[in-house]
């Protein structure tokens, strides 16, 4: 017999042990998964002991974890933002900064909302997060969503469908904004911006994550170059541009964004833990 509190007790020394990154919360999550009880339920129930078959799913899991693939592709799903998101290989697994751009975009929108016929792009939408999450809060905005993995696409589709936001999300497949069929007002992007040489020596889940969805080029800022020269074409006036990228790169992105945009004012902000996160441009 094993009981929660045991489960929990173990796995999070196994997770540790390897260095999962947090195991406490992992270790619930999965129980909460395999069990079908809310995680704020779990301690309600400590001392039950877990069914039979409950037990050898959640050792799976466990397992699979152990070699470092991430929970989110093991359990086929991810919160973002409040949505519970389909993922899958294929697809990178949206994270919790990203949820800032999302707030960012909002915002950015909400001070917009008397425009009518608001348009809002979403490059490179992975599992379709950012997208699905504008969508569901600004019900009058019609987004459109690009990536250039057909797989990532699909699951961006899913996701879609899932929210029934199917009428508002256009999906579009194709190199950063060219399939745009027009202007749009606000383009939002978490696109690659990790540099090439510094992948070897992160989190060993990156490994398992579409190089492509996180490969930047040699300064990490190939793709955020190339969005901001199709930009000029695509945003409209009195449109802005959001973009999430890695601390460093915000004042690159400044100098760029005086060529290509003059009387342009921009912007770089800091996530809660003090690290330039958000770039933002608004355009004249
Ligand atoms: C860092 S992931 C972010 C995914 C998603 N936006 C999120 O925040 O979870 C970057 C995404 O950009 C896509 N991508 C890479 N190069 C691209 C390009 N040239 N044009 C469009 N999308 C691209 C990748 O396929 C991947 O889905």
């Amino acid at each position: 017999m094993l009981t929660l509190r045991e489960f929990l007790r173990d796995t999070r020394g196994r997770l540790g042990k390897v260095g999962a990154p947090e195991p406490r919360l992992e270790a619930e999550v999965m129980l909460s998964d395999v069990l079908g009880v809310p995680r704020h339920r779990l301690y309600a129930y400590q001392d039950d002991a877990i069914p039979e078959e409950a037990v050898e799913a959640l050792e799976k899991v466990v397992r699979r974890r152990l070699e470092r693939e991430p929970l989110a592709y093991i359990l086929g799903h991810r919160e973002f933002y409040g949505v519970d998101l389909t993922v899958g290989p294929g697809v990178m697994v949206p994270r919790p900064e990203t949820e800032m751009l999302v707030e960012r975009a909002l915002l950015v929108c909400l001070e917009r909302m008397d425009r009518a016929g608001l348009v809002v792009a979403d490059v490179g939408t992975g599992s379709g997060g950012i997208a699905v999450s504008l969508a569901m809060h600004l019900p009058g905005v019609a987004l459109y969503a690009t990536d250039i993995s057909a797989e990532a696409l699909e699951v961006a589709r899913a996701n879609v469908e899932k929210f029934g936001l199917g009428p508002r999300v256009t999906l579009l497949e194709g190199d950063l904004l060219q399939p745009l069929p027009g202007r749009v007002d606000v383009i939002v992007a978490n696109l690659p911006y990790i540099p090439s040489g510094r992948l070897e020596e992160l989190q060993p889940e990156l490994a398992w994550e579409p190089r492509g969805a996180l490969d930047g080029g040699d300064d990490g800022m190939g793709l955020l170059r190339r969005l901001m020269g199709q930009a000029a074409g695509k945003l409209a006036d009195d449109g802005v541009i959001l973009l999430e990228i890695d601390p460093g790169q915000g004042e690159t992105l400044r100098r760029l964004a005086g060529r290509l945009f003059p009387g342009a004012t921009t912007s770089v902000e800091e996530d809660l833990a003090g690290l330039e996160r958000l770039f933002v441009l608004e355009s004249r």
